[in-house]
């Protein structure tokens, strides 16, 4: 296939990632995680993620180059996340790309982490539908974007006022006593629960709160409703009905972001929806998802659990896109921004 050779470097969060595209084709997805030096934390602490970016960072280039079975110095450019994400973290990434980018003399292109979210979903599906809603929810942010150009035109429309959706997943799942990351293991138990057994709020979903906040998410209401449900059954001396708790806890969140996609995509006459980030790897994300919008006659892209993740797949695809659109590369001086805006 055809189309430049582009190697991305994502280290906004925990992940190390490092991923080889040709135009859309993925050739190359390696990922070393410190999840595990986190678990015992509760969450993903800063400096644990920055030294464990820089031990991971030559041997998970080399992993990447070895699978796509491509010699680095045949790479035509290399695309970093620049930012939003943890400011440690990320310089790790934007250094070694940049020393890559000078040693072969080829140019570097910074990018969004959440532009990248969105554009990994052509490395699956083919080019992507612009525009679009995208939906991201990860542990680190949970935002609707219209997408007009992955490139040049992400627009916000909304994101979480509090927790973001993963975090709740998390929060939640440490209250019923399940491993962290807790949004596979809630989800997991959800299977076995009946998801009207407990009527958990839905934030900012009507009267005022809406007409403030239409695009808007926020769970720190729902969590400590959970919480305070779950401490009462404790008090009371019965037994916490897990899979109950995590199928309502579920439904509360997956009914509030369906909606409010769905509601995005009608109002701006958008016929797709993208879905992205760690959480849209839940089951009754998708299935709500695909339901709700069909009933309206929108389409719903969701990549694979292993794209919608943190990887380095999504920022060299998003670079092949830069590459691809005649966009101009970054300065050698691009700042790592924790905050970066889309
Ligand atoms: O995108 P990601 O790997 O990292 C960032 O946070 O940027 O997302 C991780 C988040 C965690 O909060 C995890 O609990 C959540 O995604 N998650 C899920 C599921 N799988 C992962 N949440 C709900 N259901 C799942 N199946
Ligand atoms: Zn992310």
């Amino acid at each position: 296939t055809d189309g430049p050779l582009v190697l991305g470097i994502e280290t906004s969060c925990d992940e190390t990632g490092v991923g080889i595209v040709r135009g859309h084709t993925l050739l190359a997805d390696a990922v070393a995680s410190s999840v595990e030096e986190h678990a015992r934390f509760g969450g993903v602490v800063p400096e644990v993620a920055s030294r464990a970016h820089l031990e991971a960072m030559v041997p998970t280039i080399e992993r990447a180059c070895e699978t796509a079975g491509i010699k680095l110095y045949e790479v035509d450019a290399v695309a970093v996340t620049s930012g939003p994400g943890l400011a440690g973290a990320l310089l790790v990434g934007v250094a070694a790309a940049k020393a890559l980018a000078l040693g072969l003399g080829k140019p570097l292109y910074g990018v969004n982490h959440l532009a990248s979210h969105v554009a990994v979903d052509q490395l699956e599906h083919g080019p992507l539908p612009e525009p679009c809603v995208a939906m991201l929810v990860s542990g680190g942010h949970s935002s609707l974007l219209k997408v007009s150009d992955v490139t040049t035109g992400v627009e916000p429309l909304g994101a979480t006022i509090d927790d973001a959706a993963g975090e709740a997943f998390d929060k939640v799942a440490r209250l019923l006593g399940l491993p962290f990351p807790g949004g596979p293991h809630v989800d997991r138990a959800a299977r076995s629960g009946s998801s009207v057994a407990i009527d958990f709020p839905r934030g900012l979903t009507s009267g005022r709160d809406l007409e403030r906040h239409r695009f808007d998410f926020s769970f720190s209401g729902l969590k400590t409703a959970v919480a305070r449900w779950v401490e009462a059954r404790e008090r009371s001396g019965e037994p916490v009905p897990v899979a109950d708790v995590a199928a309502s806890f579920q439904e509360a969140v997956c009914d509030v972001l369906t909606r409010k996609a769905v509601d995005a995509a009608v109002r701006h006459g958008i016929d797709d929806i993208l879905i992205g980030g760690g959480v849209a790897a839940n089951s009754r994300l998708r299935v709500l998802a695909e339901e709700r919008a069909a009933a309206k006659g929108i389409r719903v892209r969701v990549p694979r659990p292993g794209l919608c993740t943190d990887n380095g797949a999504m920022v060299a695809a998003l670079g092949s896109e830069l590459v691809a659109r005649g966009r101009r590369p970054s300065a050698l001086d691009l700042p790592a921004d924790s905050s970066l805006p889309v």
